[in-house]
């Protein structure tokens, strides 16, 4: 079998997809988990992601993190690209599907898969730029003082904002991303199929609410209720 067509062909693409897709879900969650330390305060925060940093693994598991993200992006470009090959004059209207069953038509958020994929691209560019590049605090141990970084990007209400409605965007993605790697793995049974979309889309919930609270948890604490005295 030639592994290079099957990965290719239309099916195959969707299944690299919903694979590297579940796989930047998993990372998601562990960022998350690693992310909520925050509120464990300055110590817990630093030195977690000081001892992350500093195993040399890190550089294995970035390369290989990168390495999924392109896939995930050139995989769905390329089903896009043959798609509209395949069909070069646009429907004169769009129709949208009606109920579950219409599976003929377009749904309103698989037209937006590309679009919401796309803010997510940018918001990770951007991401990247504010924290993993951004400004270097050292702490008085003299390891990377990320805690104040994040301290200083959210007391920007502007930043809160943008993160905020980022995240609406990510668990509208990962919510019909859920549905369509349910369908790609070929989980089609009527008793597991149900259940993995619904453990797809509670994830997504969960994932998009931990990240928003984050922004909004670190802006409060820049700025204790009036009243109040910090010593
Ligand atoms: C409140 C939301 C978030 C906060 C506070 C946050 C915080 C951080 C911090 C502090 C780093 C730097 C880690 C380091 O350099 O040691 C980081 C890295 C990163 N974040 Fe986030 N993050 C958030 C949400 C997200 C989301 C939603 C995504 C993806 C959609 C994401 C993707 C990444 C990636 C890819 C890295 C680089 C990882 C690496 O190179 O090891 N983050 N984030």
């Amino acid at each position: 079998m030639d592994l290079r067509k099957v990965f290719s062909s239309s099916i195959g693409s969707k299944f690299l997809i919903a694979l590297t897709g579940l796989f930047l879900l998993i990372f998601l969650v562990a960022h998350l988990a690693g992310n909520l330390l925050f509120i464990a305060g300055p110590d817990a925060f630093n030195e977690y992601s000081h001892k992350l940093v500093s195993n040399p693994l890190v550089y294995v598991a970035e390369l290989g993190l990168l390495a999924i993200f392109a896939l995930h992006i050139v995989k769905t470009v390329g089903l896009v690209v043959d798609s509209y090959a395949a069909r070069p004059q646009r429907y004169a209207k769009r129709k949208w599907a009606k109920s579950k069953n219409d599976r003929s038509r377009k749904s309103v958020s698989s037209s937006t898969m590309i679009l919401t994929g796309t803010i997510t691209l940018l918001f990770v560019v951007t991401h990247l730029l504010t924290f993993k590049f951004g400004a270097y605090y050292e702490t008085s141990a003299g390891i990377r003082d990320l805690y104040r970084l994040q301290l200083t990007v959210f007391s920007n209400p502007g930043y809160v904002a943008f993160y905020v409605v980022a995240m609406g965007v990510i668990v509208f993605h990962l919510w019909h991303g859920a549905s369509s790697a349910a369908q790609s793995f070929g989980v089609n049974s009527p008793t597991w199929s149900p259940r993995l979309l619904w453990i797809g889309r509670g994830l997504a919930v969960i994932i998009g609410l931990g990240f928003a609270i984050l922004p909004i948890y670190t802006f409060l604490l820049n700025t204790p209720p009036r009243g109040v005295i910090s010593i």
